[in-house]
């Protein structure tokens, strides 16, 4: 079929991949990503460990990798990420005194954000920001500044990028259910209150069998506060190695997925979590688990991805 992102512009959204720019040197998987996608995230190199390891010392080869690849495919950048408690450099997680952490959260997001100023077009501003029951997780943030932490965040974000569509971005939220609750709370009071919020971001690490039966719902509901949507880290994992049976049901999980985001306006699209299932976080992370992708580890299309194609209606 046609490229996916040619069937996803029909339609005014685009179809995303998170990006390693070490892959890109195997043929197959650079042959995927160029062909396929109109958007493009770095799987990891923009975020904070990759950018800022050492206070003030900037390192940028691996996300300017990323930048360059949405420059020469035509694709969208989307940025990720900004503030987040995980692959936090430790220098960050060792600051105790508020004024110098705002220091170092405020001059981190001046120096990305704004060398990527006018490529990016949206940035997770905060990542994982919430326990599974709605109560605030724990970080060096939350704990050092304060629930106006995110806030303050937004409003540097939007400083130091004012093009840019600022989003918030959490997984476990696809449902309704307490986490997604104190999302949209969240939004809400962020809106109210005039803070820059322009999008949230639902990874959406799925289970195979269990897609959320409330995904449309919530979509709608955060649509309906004035924010986009995006599904944005998609990936559905199964036990491996897959059987026929499990790879069926994803495929109509991906299906599934795609038509709850085409059914809300304001759903900008959907990004995959990687291109193959050679190179995905999930095994690693679930042991006997994985094949979660569209693409099997020889780059062959796999029966989710012929779904997920025709129910972007790729001719
Ligand atoms: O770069 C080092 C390498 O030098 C070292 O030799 C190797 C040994 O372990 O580790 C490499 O770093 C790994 C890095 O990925 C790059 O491959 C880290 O250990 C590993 O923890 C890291 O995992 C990433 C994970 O975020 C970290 O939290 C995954 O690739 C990435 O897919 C994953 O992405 C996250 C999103 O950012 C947020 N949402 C959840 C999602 C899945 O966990």
């Amino acid at each position: 079929p046609e490229p996916l992102r040619d069937a996803a512009a029909r339609h005014g959204r685009t179809v995303g991949v998170a990006l390693s720019p070490g892959h890109l040197s195997q043929p197959g998987y650079a042959a995927i990503a160029e062909r396929e996608f109109s958007l493009v995230v770095a799987e990891n190199a923009m975020k904070w460990d990759a950018t800022e390891p050492s206070r003030g010392q900037f390192s940028w080869s691996q996300a300017d990798q990323v930048a360059d690849f949405a420059t020469r495919h035509d694709t969208e950048l989307y940025g990720h990420t900004l503030v987040w408690h995980s692959q936090l450099p430790g220098w960050v997680d060792g600051i105790s005194d508020p004024a110098d952490l705002r220091d170092a959260m405020t001059d981190h997001v001046a120096a990305v954000a704004g060398r990527y100023a006018g490529q990016v077009d949206a940035w997770d501003v905060v990542n994982e920001m919430w326990d599974e029951d709605g109560t605030r997780r724990d970080s060096v943030f939350q704990r050092v500044l304060g629930d106006g932490y995110i806030a303050e965040a937004l409003h540097a974000a939007r400083a130091a990028d004012p093009q840019a569509d600022l989003c918030l971005n959490d997984y476990n939220i696809e449902g309704i259910n307490a986490k997604s609750n104190a999302m949209y709370d969240l939004v809400a009071d962020l809106k109210a209150d005039g803070v820059p919020v322009d999008c949230v971001g639902l990874q959406a690490h799925l289970i195979g069998g269990q897609v959320p039966s409330t995904l449309q719902a919530n979509l709608q509901r955060f649509a309906d506060l004035g924010v986009d949507v995006r599904l944005t880290e998609l990936d559905i994992r199964v036990p491996v190695p897959a059987s026929a049976a499990s790879l069926t049901q994803q495929a109509a999980d991906y299906r599934a997925v795609t038509e709850a985001c085409l059914a809300v306006e304001r759903c900008t699209g959907i990004t995959v979590w990687g291109v193959d299932d050679g190179h995905s976080w999930v095994p690693d992370v679930f042991p006997g688990q994985g094949a979660a992708l569209l693409w099997d580890a020889s780059y062959q299309p796999k029966p989710a991805y012929t779904a997920f194609a025709a129910a972007w209606g790729a001719d």
